[in-house]
């Protein structure tokens, strides 16, 4: 057993290691950087390599945001080198900064287990760390995407394994886990579907009697994008006694103290709005299906002027497609959507940048939407511009949210900073 964890810690190190050359070439195209000179950043620069205290490519992917006791905090999942790193080997990220261009490692916050029977072994897939701190508990929550290892090696810890493995969304659960410290280290508390037997509050009566009709639905199945011999309804149906998917979602806490999920559920087609319950570790069972079919991901929501607007993404996996904003009264909906929020050329091509064009979300997906303090109505997007086959590499896309209107829209911009907000004034 000491000889394979042995055995598992060097291959990891290893993985960092040649991940973190990979990354961090200076021949990158999308500028390199020597890791001596840790420079002090006053400017956002999208898509580049933006580098940590220490002068390492910041590794916090599908990254969620806290202010907390005057500090921003960032989380997210930290990736290895090459294809393997997508599988969570060691856990989740935390940086913090006070000014938001310039991020301190405070290392890792969540660690994977090394417990075979663990939930939370490493090689599964844990992605979009989102954090919450909750008064009432005086805790900190952070909430992720679980999915499990399936298949005959599942609970090995051997690295040959778990490259081997397909990585495996069938799961679909959110996981829960605490700390004490916003750092952490956070323990895990457990992970579950959605709202099994459960109806939402907005439940039509057509697809209370199709759960009535305890139909087969063995050939209905979920794609990703759409939903196979049937309709996100029968998904529904087809799940209502085990639980309602949750992949890509996001954490919201509202002025008035209460927290929401808000999910790609039902095989992705449907988005979920969640009320959690008071110590934000499980559900009061009170949820909304909001734009039923509309297939979106990657929820990331912010309020002003007394509306929520969410930022999501269509389903196309690690390749990225055109944004789309919707907005809602109420956080349990009705949600409307506005279109695609991308305006512009985008990123132009060039010898050292391939385009990132307003129908790619200039080559992004969103994550979050930062709220900027001190700044009134200042929200920045935040999202990744993943890189499968290397995906510590993958790069981070912040820019400034503008209006048009009552509509949200982004433009490209290589560099920007936060005055940006005042000149809008
Ligand atoms: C994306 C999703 C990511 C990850 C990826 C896997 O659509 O937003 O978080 O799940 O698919 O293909």
């Amino acid at each position: 057993m000491a000889k394979r964890l042995l055995l598992l810690m060097g291959a990891l190190i290893t993985c960092a290691v040649l991940g973190a050359c990979a990354g961090q070439n200076s021949s990158c195209p999308e500028g390199g950087f020597n890791s001596i000179s840790v420079k002090k950043y006053s400017n956002f620069t999208p898509g580049k390599l933006w580098l940590d205290n220490n002068g390492r490519h910041i590794n916090a992917h599908g990254a969620g945001f806290l202010h907390d006791n005057g500090r921003y905090y960032m989380f997210g999942e930290h990736k290895l080198g090459g294809a393997l790193g997508n599988k969570a080997l060691v856990g989740v990220h935390c940086y913090s900064s006070d000014d938001l261009y310039n991020w301190k490692d405070e290392g890792i916050a969540f660690k994977m287990s090394r417990d075979p029977e663990s939930k939370v072994i490493i090689g599964t897939v844990l992605e979009r760390p989102k954090v919450l701190y909750n008064p009432k508990t005086k805790k900190y929550v952070m909430f992720f995407h679980l999915e499990f290892r399936q298949g005959p090696t599942k609970k090995s810890l051997n690295i040959d394994d778990i490259r081997k493995e397909k990585n495996d969304y069938s799961a679909a659960n959110i996981g829960f886990a605490v700390a004490d410290k916003i750092t952490g280290p956070y323990k895990f508390v457990g992970s579950t579907r959605l709202h099994a037997n459960k109806f939402p509050v907005n439940a039509s009566e057509s697809l209370k009697k199709l759960v009535a009709q305890n139909k087969n639905f063995d050939n209905i199945s979920e794609l990703g994008n759409s939903v196979k011999n049937g309709t996100v309804d029968d998904l529904f149906a087809k799940h209502f006694k085990i639980g309602q998917t949750c992949r890509d979602f996001t954490a919201f806490l509202d002025d008035d103290g209460k927290a929401y999920i808000i999910s790609a559920s039902e095989g992705n087609g449907t988005l979920y709005v969640s009320e959690l319950n008071d110590d934000f570790l499980g559900f009061t069972g009170k949820y909304t299906r909001n734009l039923i079919g509309g297939f979106h991901e990657a929820p990331a929501i912010f309020k002003t002027k007394g509306k929520y607007y969410m930022f999501s993404s269509h389903c196309t996996g690690w390749n990225p497609n055109p944004g789309r904003v919707s907005v809602s009264d109420n956080i349990m909906g009705e949600w409307r959507e506005l279109g695609n929020p991308c305006r512009g050329e985008g990123q132009v091509e060039s010898s050292t940048y391939r385009a990132a064009k307003a129908d790619t979300t200039f080559r992004s997906q969103s994550t979050y939407v930062i709220p900027v303090q001190g700044k009134a109505d200042a929200f920045i997007y935040f999202g990744d511009r993943w890189h499968p086959y290397d995906a510590m590499d993958g790069r981070y896309i912040m820019l400034p949210v503008e209006w048009e209107g009552d509509m949200p829209v982004i433009r490209w911009r290589n560099s920007w900073n936060l005055s940006f907000f005042d000149s809008k004034k």
